[in-house]
């Protein structure tokens, strides 16, 4: 769920009262259910923390379009959705930049044991130059060094969750011991970038430690993801991308001596459904169409991900050459799309859009797909709206569930059982 507690529809069609009641849980809670009622893996929760400014120099463009603010920290809804829910997994995201190891090890572990083991976590490196000034650094941290804090970020929290072995909790009365202590240790880290001493003050969480997933596309986050990660979602919008990614990932993983398999790799997927193969065809259409009319959107949504104001570029003139100590696996292959800004900014697609029509033609060509890539499976996205979440759960779902292809059952009850099952 891209822009996840913040706002959506506003003004789109099919928005309903989505804007007016963003602050709410209610449509997050409701997905939440009709996921699960599709028995998909998990909800992942996107999050940033800054009000952008980088189109035009000011914060207007974003603000009076209620693109990426406002928005509501996502943790808090974990909770609510686990508690309605039983099996969904729920992967709320966090900064490895920002957040003190320990706190977030102990919030992961709480959130775990309270689900039952349902947790996940989504780790980003925060990329806005905005984001960074909010948490009291100077300057943004440079992107491969992010990485460099992530893989320790990562190596101190993983210590925290097993600083308590299994079985230390005895519960025992007679005995008179609820925990064992020889079970509990001091982790006594001290790294590069982060210390921590430890134990956690609370319990082993019962996954052992949450399903780590994360989503950074260069060769830095792609060597992140195989060293911790039980998931890496790319985002690339065509087949030839896909395997490379795959590929690659299955390269890096056994280069860590990982099992190829012990990684899922999810292609990030936003369908056009419709009842014909014509309507769904016509609404992709206008979908593209009212892209072309606003390139200025897509441009400023890449301005907050690049920290670049193309407001000062003309539109329609070769682009120059660009960096970024932003996202850059996203940057490179936006670039790609064209010659000018125009064209970049229409051709542009996040993930893979080449799905449209009924619900049984976009199972179709998503198992063919997937039959080619061989990958583990698909992340939808997209424009939340009830009637979106409710065409993929009932309607494109179900004819997935009828090639065989997805699950019709969950068979576990944590989230790592059901995320390696299939
Ligand atoms: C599906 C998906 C979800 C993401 N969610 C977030 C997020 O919640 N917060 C965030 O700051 N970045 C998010 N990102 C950005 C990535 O963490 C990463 O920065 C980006 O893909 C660029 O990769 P790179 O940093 O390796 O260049 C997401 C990316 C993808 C593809």
């Amino acid at each position: 769920m891209g822009n996840s507690f913040g706002v959506h529809g506003w003004g789109q069609p099919w928005g309903g009262a989505t804007a007016r009641d963003w602050a709410q849980p209610d449509l997050q809670i409701e997905m939440a259910r009709g996921l699960e009622r599709a028995c998909l893996d998990f909800l992942l929760l996107e999050d940033s923390s800054f009000v952008p400014d980088n189109y035009g120099g000011s914060p207007a463009f974003y603000l009076t379009r209620a693109l990426r603010a406002p928005k509501n920290d996502p943790l808090p809804l974990a909770p609510l959705i686990t508690q309605a829910t039983t099996r969904l997994g729920v992967v709320p995201t966090i900064s490895t930049s920002f957040y003190p190891p320990y706190l977030l090890a102990r919030l992961k572990a709480t959130l775990d044991l309270m689900s039952k083991g349902r947790i996940g976590c989504n780790f980003v490196t925060s990329t806005a130059a905005r984001a960074a000034q909010n948490f009291g650094h100077e300057e943004r941290i440079e992107h491969d060094l992010r990485y460099e804090m992530a893989d320790e970020f990562v190596e101190v929290v993983s210590k925290l969750w097993s600083s308590w072995e299994e079985g230390a909790i005895v519960d025992d009365p007679e005995a008179g011991v609820f925990v064992d202590p020889e079970k509990v240790h001091a982790i006594n880290f001290k790294g590069r970038f982060f210390a921590s001493r430890g134990p956690l003050n609370t319990a082993r969480p019962p996954q052992g430690r949450p399903v780590l997933v994360q989503a950074g596309g260069s060769p830095q986050g792609r060597h992140f993801a195989s060293r911790h990660m039980d998931c890496v979602i790319a985002a690339v919008s065509t087949i030839e991308e896909m395997k490379e990614f795959r590929t690659d990932m299955r390269a890096r993983l056994l280069a860590q001596g990982r099992a190829p398999d012990s990684c899922k790799v999810m292609f990030v997927c936003e369908p056009t459904l419709g009842e014909t193969d014509a309507e769904a065809k016509d609404r992709y259409q206008r979908l593209l169409a009212r892209r072309a009319a606003s390139p200025e959107v897509t441009l400023a949504l890449m301005g907050s991900l690049t920290d670049i104001d193309f407001a000062q570029f003309d539109l329609d003139a070769p682009v120059e050459a660009l960096t970024t100590n932003g996202q850059q696996g996203t940057f490179r292959r936006f670039l790609a799309q064209g010659r000018t800004l125009r064209e970049i900014a229409n051709n542009y697609r996040y993930g893979f859009e080449d799905v449209v029509g009924t619900p049984d033609h976009v199972a179709g060509v998503m198992a063919e797909v997937m039959a080619e890539v061989g990958g583990d499976g698909f992340m939808f996205s997209g424009a939340l709206t009830r009637r979106y979440v409710g065409e993929i759960v009932d309607g494109l779902v179900p004819a997935l569930q009828r090639r065989g292809v997805v699950r019709k059952a969950y068979a576990f009850e944590r989230f790592r059982d059901n995320l390696l099952e299939f």
